[in-house]
């Protein structure tokens, strides 16, 4: 069976430079912050093209992080879409606001922006919009109804980092920017991080001091905050794979393209959209198909693996279930049809191998 993200060969490829560059680390003795983590930041930066990124722990953390700094309060509303990996709604919930789950489009899977107007109410005070599988979200109409309403944006790029959108790159939309460099993600490390971005200077100052316990002098400590930070060997570990990065997003585009071409004249196959002036970094490729199970006897025969994203609305997931969220039927029906190949810059999927097996 071919590994769905193959990580192993991908230590292999750049297995020098990591381990010299972990060893750098380790000689320094420097293992929180310090050089190798401003540098990674710097670098985060230039490769945005945005004025600030702060690194932290995880993207869950990043989440927690930009909505501290945009002042949620218990009982404030935040739109977010239903279909999705669960941390933009879980960190809304545990910070005591209440997260309104949104319909998403049928064919990209991203929030349905002309839908959410219908669920702001005086409560409302933000959106969280992720660039699900790694395209950006529709931006320019979000920010519209942001300004008409007075709502701040989270653009939730940890599927994104990479992609583009009228060649802005994903992490400089909205107020605040967040990615996850969660090993599996496009681009990874070898444990959890993540990072925020803004224009904001004050907003920067910010999330910086909550993700190092409220404090910006030594012992001074301005807010309630907390322990976030990225390790150096995470960021030396990065700064390694950022240099690959861009190649690696082209064999995983190329991939998609082969998938494309492959499942295109299946009827019962709808492979996925990328919007206009959008770039995917295809952290998932995710087809649909109401014939799902018989696919996946398949490609189960095939040897080919493949993962569910997402089995289940979020607003029907337990934790949720007593907030009586409103329905959302393209969500429900894309939770019975999805499923994702392997895209990853290192597995070779032989799609010869599915050739000849129509369902
Ligand atoms: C859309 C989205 N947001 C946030 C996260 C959380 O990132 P992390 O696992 O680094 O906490 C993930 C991780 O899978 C994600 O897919």
């Amino acid at each position: 069976m071919i590994p769905f993200v193959n990580l192993p060969a991908q230590y292999k490829a750049h297995q020098c430079e990591i381990n010299s560059a972990i060893e750098k680390v380790h000689h320094s003795g420097c293992y929180v912050g310090g050089p190798e983590v401003e540098a990674f930041e710097r670098e985060l930066e230039q490769y945005v093209d945005i004025a600030h990124a702060v690194t932290c722990a995880s993207g869950t953390d990043a989440i927690f992080l930009a909505l501290e700094a945009l002042g949620l309060e218990e009982g404030d509303e935040v739109l977010v879409p239903d279909f999705s990996f669960i941390a933009p709604a879980e960190c809304v919930r545990s910070l005591g606001g209440i997260p309104i789950f949104c319909d998403i489009h049928p064919g990209s899977f991203l929030i349905d922006e002309t839908l959410i107007e219908n669920r702001i109410t005086s409560k409302t005070k933000g959106i969280v919009a992720v660039d699900l599988f790694g395209q950006c979200a529709d931006f320019e109409t979000l920010s519209k109804i942001s300004q008409k309403y007075g709502l701040w944006i989270i653009e939730d790029a940890a599927q994104s980092f990479g992609a583009t959108q009228n060649s802005k790159k994903a992490c400089s939309f909205g107020d605040i920017a967040i990615t996850s460099f969660y090993p599996t993600k496009p681009l990874g490390c070898c444990g959890d991080g993540g990072a925020l971005f803004t224009s904001s200077k004050t907003l920067a100052t910010r999330v910086r001091s909550l993700a190092n316990h409220g404090s910006t002098e030594r012992y001074r400590h301005d807010y309630i905050g907390r322990n976030s930070r990225l390790d150096a060997i995470q960021a030396a570990i990065l700064k390694v794979k950022l240099k690959y990065f861009d190649d690696e997003l082209a064999i995983r585009v190329a991939n998609a393209k082969r998938y494309d071409s492959f499942f295109c004249e299946f009827s019962d196959i709808r492979t996925p959209q990328i919007n206009a002036g959008n770039s995917s970094t295809y952290a998932q490729y995710t087809l649909r198909s109401p014939k799902r199970n018989d696919w996946e006897a398949q490609l189960q025969e095939a040897g080919i693996p493949f993962c569910i994203h997402y089995p289940q609305a979020l607003r029907k997931q337990p934790c949720f279930l007593s907030l009586n969220s409103e329905g959302n039927p393209v969500t429900d029906l894309a939770c019975d049809e999805v499923f994702s190949l392997p895209v990853c810059a290192y597995s070779e999927v032989d799609l010869a191998m599915l050739i000849g097996r129509r369902v």
